[in-house]
């Protein structure tokens, strides 16, 4: 079938369409009602079907075949380990550990948070979880207390599943510690923490509340997987959004498996027995898809990979590990690449692997810039695809879908949309716009399975983050234009979401981060490129009258506190003191016009200005921090 032909029928006859693709999953009993809606009015997917994402993952896997194929290979150069998991010996830990949460009162709908490294003990606490028909809600590992205590209060969960550390090349991260602090943060309480001693650090345990994971193992009762309706949520993934407070994003069941086990064919082209590597963190929805799910669905092998792509030990780290285990698609960010590209920029590690069995590189998780897709292409000789996607829908919106019909691709594009995806550039009045032209990129209802249906315990931030500004149609928050083939560019967020390092961030919540140092007055924080990271975040700060603190010291302390309250991964590492900020004449502060100029884009000053010589002074700060050249 052509793309063409599978995507009209995706959209002309949905129903028809996700209910054939349905057929493909064991389901305990078939859905009947595939498409209708709940009480919020919101589209849903599969309602009446019974089934349980971890069967379907590992035991029907186990029963029918695939028993003694590798699930899991686990490669950590940072600690020297290699291990493989068969579908046999998984679903026995996934079995176990569902015990040990049982035993702890874990039921069907508890919420269960998920605070831990790339190992693969990460992956059986996540199925056993949604073996119980609970909920669980992973926190990546490089959030500081803070942040792991904000999603504690919101997801409640009954237990907290964690490990002694993490270990971020050569240093060893203390997760438990974080843990401890965030315990004691949150208003809310876990019953128990269940904590996974690794040897590089060891965590001190509190009684009556921590359970150490391997003792608890050796004596678990295995527990059955628990049928669920496919409308019930398998988990909870909180993402950054325009405020401090992060959007707790849910994923059905039912519709996730279909989307899941259908995008590992049509999209990347795998079949059971193949290698998936996607080099992400189970802590982002990349993770989630397409280190954890997507592959054990389709009965493939995910790697999963506790290393960077550089310096561990060389940047010849992806190759090694793809050679090694013949990996078929190799996913990750385009950061990645960047980082490799910089340190080997002639591609000369790759001389020494054989990548004959790597198919096709798919990027994603921010825009692919040309010069990366060409250099990536060139030194691999692989196909590069770029897509697009979300926390919101967990799987590409916009691809190319490699299972279906290879199109040629376009540098800068992320193809054309996927099966399911009526994906329209409107005006801000909600028409639709006509090819080349710029607008925010929306997805006409009704979305295909696998699409959040509500923001955690907060229906209203969904439907007025989501579905207000154009009735009828899903507003994604990033911005761009259809070519004349239908082809789409992404040309990033129209909001003050923020991607550093492929890493979603919100420089809404960074301000208010900074805004509450005793010394600041008014503060902005914008996003501005960055060759390698693709974006970082700058503060501007005005200070309080009468404050007496030198740039560089108010600098260090606001740097130390944005790493404190959300942690190193947000890379705030630059903060500047600013006599003005340009405003409207109400007040707002113009970060968009802010990020032009840093960005040395062509920009127009509003009408409804306050001061113009405000950017002026803002170009020639700018200037003075090497942001622009003057
Ligand atoms: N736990 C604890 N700390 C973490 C962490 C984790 N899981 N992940 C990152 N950090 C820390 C890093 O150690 C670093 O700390 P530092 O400031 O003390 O050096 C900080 O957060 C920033 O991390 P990062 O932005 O990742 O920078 P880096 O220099 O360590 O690595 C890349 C740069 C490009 C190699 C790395 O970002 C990368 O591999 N990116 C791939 C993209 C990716 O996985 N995206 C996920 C979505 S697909
Ligand atoms: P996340 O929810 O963390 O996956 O981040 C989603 C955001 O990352 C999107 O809204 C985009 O802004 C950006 N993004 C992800 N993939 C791409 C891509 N292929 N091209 C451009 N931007 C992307």
């Amino acid at each position: 079938m052509s793309y063409q032909a599978e995507y009209s029928k995706s959209i002309e006859t949905p129903e028809l369409f996700w209910g054939e693709k349905a057929q493909d999953l064991a389901w305990f009993k078939q859905p009947e009602k595939i498409l209708s809606q709940d009480a919020n009015g919101i589209h849903r997917w599969f309602a009446d079907g019974e089934m349980n994402t971890s069967y379907l993952a590992l035991d029907y896997h186990v029963e029918n075949g695939l028993a003694d194929n590798d699930a899991i290979i686990y490669d950590s150069p940072v600690t020297g380990t290699k291990r493989k998991i068969t579908y046999r010996e998984l679903r026995d830990d996934v079995a176990k550990f569902a015990g040990v949460l049982k035993a702890q009162g874990v039921e069907k709908g508890d919420r269960v948070v998920v605070y831990m490294p790339m190992v693969p003990e990460a992956l059986v606490a996540m199925l056993a979880v949604a073996r119980l028909g609970a909920i669980h809600s992973v926190v990546f590992g490089g959030f500081a207390p803070h942040e792991l205590a904000v999603r504690i209060d919101d997801a409640e969960p009954k237990v907290i599943v964690s490990a002694s550390c993490g270990i971020e090349i050569s240093k060893v991260i203390e997760y438990k510690p974080m843990l401890d602090q965030a315990i004691e943060k949150s208003a809310h309480k876990p019953d128990a923490c269940v904590i996974l001693q690794r040897p590089q650090a060891e965590a001190s345990m509190v009684d009556g509340r921590d359970i150490d994971w391997t003792e608890a193992m050796a004596t678990a009762e295995s527990a059955e997987p628990v049928p669920v309706k496919g409308t019930d949520p398998l988990y909870i993934l909180y993402t950054s959004g325009t405020t401090g407070k992060p959007k707790g994003v849910v994923r059905d069941n039912g519709g996730h498996a279909v989307a899941m086990k259908y995008s590992m064919k049509s999209i990347y082209n795998v079949k059971p027995g193949d290698v998936f590597w996607a080099a992400s963190d189970v802590g982002w929805v990349v993770g989630h898809s397409y280190i954890v799910y997507g592959p054990l669905l389709a009965g493939c092998t995910t790697i999963v990979y506790e290393g960077k792509p550089v310096r561990t030990p060389d940047a010849g780290a992806f190759w090694r590990v793809c050679e090694e285990y013949k990996a078929k698609v190799l996913f990750s960010a385009p950061t990645a690449f960047r980082a490799i590209k910089k340190e080997d920029p002639e591609g000369k590690l790759l001389e020494n692997y054989d990548l004959s069995n790597l198919d096709t590189i798919f990027m994603a998780g921010e825009r692919l810039d040309p010069p990366t897709y060409h250099w990536t292409m060139e030194v691999t000789g692989k196909p590069v695809i770029d897509h697009w996607w979300q926390t919101e829908t967990g799987w590409a919106i916009c691809g190319n879908m490699t299972g279906i019909e290879t199109l040629e691709p376009k540098a800068g594009s992320a193809t054309v949309p996927v099966t399911g995806f009526n994906v329209q550039i409107l005006d801000p009045e909600g028409n639709e716009l006509p090819a080349g032209e710029q607008g925010a990129i929306a997805i006409k209802l009704p979305m295909p399975p696998s699409c959040l249906p509500t923001v955690w315990g907060d229906f209203e931030r969904f439907r007025t983050g989501y579905l207000t500004d154009f009735p009828g149609y899903y507003c994604s928050g990033d911005g761009g234009y259809k070519d004349e083939d239908g082809y789409v560019f992404i040309m990033g967020r129209t909001d003050d979401v923020i991607n550093v390092a492929g890493h979603r961030l919100s420089t809404g919540e960074m301000e208010e981060i900074v805004a509450g140092h005793n010394a600041v007055a008014e503060c902005a924080v914008i996003g501005v490129n960055d060759a390698l990271k693709g974006q970082q975040p700058i503060g501007f700060v005005l200070l309080k009258d009468g404050i007496e603190i030198s740039d560089e010291d108010l600098e260090a302390e606001l740097v130390a506190l944005v790493r404190k309250e959300i942690g190193a991964v947000a890379c705030f590492k630059k903060a500047v003191v600013v006599d003005r900020l340009p405003k409207t004449r109400s007040g707002k502060i113009l970060r968009k016009l802010m990020r032009q100029i840093a960005d040395g884009q062509d920009y127009s000053v509003p009408s409804t200005i306050d001061d113009p010589t405000s950017l002026s002074v803002m170009e020639d700060v700018m200037g003075r921090i090497g942001l622009i050249s003057k």
